[in-house]
């Protein structure tokens, strides 16, 4: 085993060691080069091109952005199109056209710069896509970004054989690229097939004996199969979780509140009430919706309250109910509404109107502590299609500030109204999303941020938000007043 310091080995060497020896071990670096666990990770795409690095590159990022951790894309391809600046043809991949090799290697090493500069002022995770296909390559980003800065490295090599999987990258990468935005589809597919042909010419896969030292991930075919060299580290674990769930399929996921419960007529938060009779309708027009539209192996997830269960319950498709979907527990001020909680606990709502995001309810969570406990579902839902989920304002407004890629302070503000399905349909690494507003009449329970935070205010500037709400159950039947602030 390597002696660790000098001072140790010469104490324990032996009195019949030479001056040979002493020299030797005199010469036993003070600091060896020790493999950091933790702090700043790179994170190298490998792979030829068509083979899905981009999507998952991006999706990693916008996952561990989620999941409160400082991720960026850097991409290589972004920094060898300000040096060229309408792409021509695939001659520009040649290994013999010398010019063009020095503009990417040049663009690699700008990739890398930049991380560096990025990593060293507050970046946790630095995702550089590109195809590094060679050893040399490889190796020259490893010595810059571990034995220069002493940054974790990564490699993620996207290995793809199977037809579909590359039919349909390809579709991607013609209708995403910027390089093909100007050439016909046709002149696209035959030079992007003759850009690959250069780059396998020069493709060396990761070699588990030759790059011993390497962490990394091989995924072959968008993750049927995987081969993980040498990981360690919490971060890099945290990559190959998300990549071991991620499926690059093409993806249409359905998300929809509840439908109106007694409490939200009521303007009360939380609770396990069961729906109001508009509620009750919502749920019927829900399930002639997705009844009609016959979704191939459409399935259903809600929480486990009452109000969703009751939504979901004449959708027939198999169904399952998670607690993980269930409501942000408000602790003390569960089954109280907005005035109430003003009235009994002033601070703590002034506290939550500061900081939405991280104020946590007397004995009840936060909106982070829901996205710690969202985090495995959403790994699961990576891996589903035609899915359905059935769930509440605070948890949906977490999950589709996930896929819409929002800001973190974002999150407790997105409107997500009763009465609506969000239906999510993958779009590049992006998503497209419709809003499907079904005809039934409901409350309306988005409580905006209040201009007046402090915790001084006055009663009235803390409620100038708070949507209108009946004094009564079911107020259409028995005429209950509307009770609107002002
Ligand atoms: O009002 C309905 C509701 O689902 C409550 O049960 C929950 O506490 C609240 O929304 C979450 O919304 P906000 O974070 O805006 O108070």
């Amino acid at each position: 085993m390597a002696p660790t310091s000098t001072i140790c080995d010469v104490r324990n060497r032996k009195d019949s060691d030479s001056d040979e020896d002493e020299l030797k071990y005199l010469s036993i670096p003070t600091k060896p080069v020790t493999k950091r666990r933790f702090g700043p990770l790179v994170v190298i795409f490998v792979g030829l091109p068509g083979r899905g690095k981009t999507v998952l590159a991006h999706k990693l990022e916008r996952y561990l952005t989620w999941t409160n951790k400082v991720a960026k894309v850097f991409s290589v391809s972004s920094y060898r199109r300000k040096h060229i600046e309408s792409y021509d043809s695939h001659n520009l991949f040649r290994i013999d056209n010398l010019e063009a090799v020095e503009i990417r290697q040049l663009s690699i090493h700008e990739a890398q710069e930049d991380a560096t500069k990025w990593l060293n002022s507050n970046g946790e995770i630095a995702i550089i896509d590109g195809p590094h296909t060679t050893q040399a390559i490889r190796q020259n980003a490893y010595d810059h970004f571990c034995k220069e800065s002493g940054f974790q490295v990564l490699f993620v090599e996207c290995i793809c054989d199977d037809e579909e999987l590359l039919e349909n990258n390809e579709k991607e990468m013609l209708q995403f690229s910027q390089d093909y935005c100007q050439m016909s589809a046709e002149k696209a597919s035959i030079d992007f097939h003759y850009k690959i042909e250069h780059y396998k010419e020069q493709y060396e896969s990761m070699d588990a004996k030759i790059e011993s030292d390497f962490s990394f991930i091989k995924v072959f075919n968008g993750g049927q199969n995987m081969l993980v060299h040498h990981l360690s580290g919490p971060l890099s674990r945290e990559v190959l979780h998300f990549i071991s769930c991620f499926k690059p399929t093409q993806k249409t996921y359905y998300f929809s509140r509840h439908g109106e419960s007694e409490f939200n007529t009521l303007g009360k938060i939380g609770g396990d009430t069961n729906l109001s009779a508009r509620g009750r309708l919502y749920a019927a027009a829900l399930a002639r919706y997705f009844n009609e539209t016959n979704i191939d192996g459409l399935h259903v997830w809600t929480s486990e309250k009452k109000r969703t269960k009751q939504t979901a319950q004449d959708i027939n498709a198999a169904k399952e109910h998670i607690s993980a979907l269930n409501e942000l527990d408000a602790g003390v001020c569960e089954e109280l509404s907005y005035e109430e909680m003003q009235e009994q606990y002033p601070q703590e709502f002034a506290w939550r109107d500061q900081d939405k995001l991280r104020y946590r309810y007397p004995w009840g969570e936060s909106y982070i502590d829901i996205m710690n406990r969202l985090k495995p579902v959403l790994t699961e839902l990576e891996c589903e299609n035609n899915l359905l989920v059935i769930s509440h304002q605070a948890v949906l407004r977490c999950i589709l500030g996930y896929f819409l890629n929002k800001r973190l302070d974002e999150l407790p503000y997105i409107n997500v109204p009763l009465h609506t399905i969000i239906k999510l349909t993958t779009y590049g690494y992006k998503y497209k999303m419709e809003v499907i507003k079904l005809n039934v009449d409901c409350v309306d329970t988005y409580r905006k941020q209040p201009q007046n935070c402090s915790v001084t205010r006055m009663a009235e500037d803390a409620l100038k938000t708070v949507p209108a709400h009946f004094d009564n159950m079911n107020p259409w039947i028995r005429s209950g007043h509307l009770i609107q602030q002002h």
